[in-house]
């Protein structure tokens, strides 16, 4: 049985595509009298030491759909924020909640909540990986096209961002075709490029041209990542040429599709003219959020 969601790697590809199946049924059973309540009786805390709209609202919202009750936190007012460890934040949360989501900075904070505690603990961003969205994402597409098979996906930007290594990380388990296009200082680590062991499935090019050649989807994140606020004017300076805008968007195949974690910071790494064309599927991604979240605590938190 799978307990916490700390990186994706939890998942191997029959329980992701089972995880898939799930988030289906949730989403279309949404409303009805059907719709499964595993969390009934169950407290879940959501620790936020970042900012947030998209998770902070859809776990919420997913806690209670699924019966549970969300006990929602801000890091900095815990006694966390005055220097209380993990190590026993986790042993006296777990006698209250029977999971925990967590956003923070620290991955290794991520996975001392997991080591230390007995709560199942999610994953809600790090400075390393962010795979709610990532699996979100995945799902989105896999729903766009009816099948993971044969899909290629081109990445835009920030290649050594905690989306483009949880991504990689996705597809390298769906089994799909992941192309990062990124300047070499912000370029993804060899330990996430060696993640296909050479297939060539996932790879790397300073070139958004050849990235973006036989793409389905293009996918982009910020440039200035929660954190990296220090680096922001060369951040800015060093991957303008990575801006997602009509140019980039011509270079694509007609029908290609144009994802965003979101928030999008536009004007920066995608225009006006690229959210708002038909290609864009952001607004389909950030409800999704919604429904593999519903889907990833039926998984670890059965009834
Ligand atoms: N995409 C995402 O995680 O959005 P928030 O930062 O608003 O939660
Ligand atoms: N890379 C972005 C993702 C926001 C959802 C950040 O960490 O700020």
């Amino acid at each position: 049985m799978i307990r916490h969601l700390l990186t994706g790697e939890e998942f191997d590809h029959d329980a992701m595509m089972r995880l898939f199946d799930l988030t289906a049924k949730i989403k279309r059973e949404r409303f009805s009298p059907n719709a499964i309540k595993p969390l009934a009786g169950k407290s879940i805390g959501v620790i936020f030491a970042k900012s947030s709209t998209r998770t902070r609202v859809s776990f919420e919202v997913g806690i209670h759909e699924l019966g549970g009750h969300a006990v929602i936190l801000d890091m900095g007012k815990t006694q966390m924020g005055r220097g209380e460890t993990i190590h026993d934040t986790a042993k006296v949360l777990s006698r209250y909640l029977q999971g925990i989501v967590i956003r923070t900075y620290k991955q290794s904070d991520v996975e001392g909540l997991a080591e230390h505690g007995t709560a199942s603990v999610i994953n809600a961003l790090t400075d390393d990986y962010h795979p709610c969205q990532a699996l979100g994402d995945l799902f989105t597409i896999l729903e766009k096209k009816g099948s993971l098979d044969g899909v290629k996906m081109a990445y835009l930007g920030d290649g050594a961002s905690n989306m483009s290594n949880s991504l990689a990380l996705v597809s390298k388990i769906a089994g799909i075709e992941f192309a990062i296009a990124a300047p070499e200082e912000f370029r993804p680590a060899d330990s996430i490029l060696n993640y296909a062991n050479g297939s060539g499935k996932i790879s790397w090019t300073k070139d958004p041209k050849e990235a973006l050649e036989g793409a389905d989807f293009i996918y982009t994140d910020v440039w200035v990542s929660m954190g990296f606020e220090e680096e922001a004017k060369e951040r800015m300076r060093i991957l303008q040429p990575y801006q997602l805008n009509g140019k980039q968007l011509a270079l694509a195949k007609k029908d290609v599709s144009v994802m965003h974690c979101l928030p999008a910071h536009r004007g920066e790494e995608i225009t006006d003219e690229v959210m708002d064309s038909p290609n864009s599927i952001v607004f389909d991604e950030a409800e999704n959020r919604l429904h593999i979240q519903k889907a990833i605590m039926a998984t670890l938190m059965p009834e």
